[in-house]
């Protein structure tokens, strides 16, 4: 068996990365079709020593591919991941478009990979910040039962897209040499700075990616009663989001115990206090890594932890690839000549 396989957004961050991790892994594959908008058509993406010419997804016929995944936002997968559905491929959704669609299974697969089964065409990729959370509470809640999250992430402008890197590049670049520094993507200047705003404003005062925390992980952990609440900052970093975690688990469990259970679940590296990791560290590694375990000081079920990952690779494209292949390994997807 092997898959024919288009990338939408194929010249984006996510996208891109979609092909180095296509290229890493054994999903196996017949061909690889980049997509992107007609701003980008015609230009040139590199594959296994190819140069692959990017396709208009305006004019893409669908049904040239078993599975499409999408990184082209939100609007693109709005209006493009029914047709790839109609035209009989699966589609592994990057984009917050489908995420809360209670027909759409969000899955990170260490986590709740059983819900593939409900899919019907289309399967929601979870908020970068979002999956490297959930990679840590979901052995806490097996193991011990989770009470309250408590958030507060450190997020790179990677997280936003190519063009944030360059307005971070840009105005630090102007601050150097004593200019004016533009502003073109954010709210505020980056560069030197941060801003407790990640989104618009909603409910309660709360920002989208706030509320994306909050839903998605009761959605993933199956847990809608989970109390989760979340502060989400932007950071100067380029690459690797960072997350100071504060649980409350059913009873008290000991920091060892906590290293325990955390070291054994796939995909989780735990590391000890004096070498806590950082994003310069975890960027391009799939692990999702854990250090600072300590105990809460103000409650004896109270557990602190520092959380940071990459959030184009497991946060995005790994995560992607990762659920294409369990979808094979469960039989859920399949060549179309196959099909028919
Ligand atoms: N960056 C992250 O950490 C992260 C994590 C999780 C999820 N995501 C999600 O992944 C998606 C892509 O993010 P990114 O960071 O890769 O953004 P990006 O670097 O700005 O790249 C955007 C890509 O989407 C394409 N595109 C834009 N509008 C499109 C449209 N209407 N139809 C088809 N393609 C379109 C662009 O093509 P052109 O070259 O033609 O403009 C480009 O290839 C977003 O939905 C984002 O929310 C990102």
């Amino acid at each position: 068996m092997s898959f024919r396989v288009a990338v939408v957004g194929a010249t984006g961050l996510v996208g891109n990365e979609m092909l180095r991790v296509l290229e890493e892994r054994s999903l196996p594959l017949s061909c690889v079709i980049p997509l992107a908008t007609s701003r980008s058509s015609g230009s040139r993406v590199s594959f296994r020593k190819e140069e692959l010419i990017v396709e208009d997804v305006e004019a893409f016929d669908f049904s040239r591919v078993d599975l499409a995944l999408f990184a082209g936002g939100e609007i693109a997968s709005k209006d493009y991941a029914s047709r790839a559905v109609q035209a009989g491929a699966v589609v592994i959704d990057n984009s917050s478009a489908f995420r809360m669609d209670p027909e759409v299974p969000l899955v990170v697969p260490e986590v709740n990979a059983c819900s593939l089964v409900q899919h019907q065409g289309i399967v929601a990729n979870p908020n970068c910040s979002t999956i490297q959370m959930v990679m840590v509470l979901k052995p806490l809640v097996d193991k011990v039962g989770l009470r309250r999250v408590i958030v507060t992430t450190f997020q790179s402008v990677s997280g936003t897209g190519k063009d944030a890197i360059t307005e971070l590049e840009t105005q630090t670049r102007a601050l150097m040499d004593g200019q004016r520094p533009e502003r073109r993507v954010y709210p505020h200047r980056i560069a030197f700075n941060l801003f407790p705003q990640i989104g618009s404003f909603g409910l309660l005062g709360y920002c989208e990616e706030e509320w994306k925390m909050i839903k998605e992980t009761q959605k993933i952990l199956n847990h809608p009663d989970l109390a989760v609440t979340a502060t989400t900052v932007r950071v100067p970093v380029v690459r690797g989001h960072s997350e100071s975690l504060l649980v409350e688990t059913e009873r008290p469990i000991t920091c060892e115990e906590a290293v325990e259970i955390l070291s054994g679940f796939d995909g989780v590296r735990v590391m000890d206090q004096n070498t806590y990791p950082v994003p310069e560290e975890a960027a391009g590694r799939d692990e999702v890594f854990v250090g600072r375990i300590r105990q809460d000081t103000s409650s004896p079920n109270g557990l602190h932890m520092w959380v940071v990952a990459d959030n184009i690779r497991k946060g995005a494209a790994l995560n992607a690839v990762q659920i294409a292949e369990v979808m094979c390994d469960m039989g859920l997807l399949q060549e179309k000549a196959e099909k028919s």
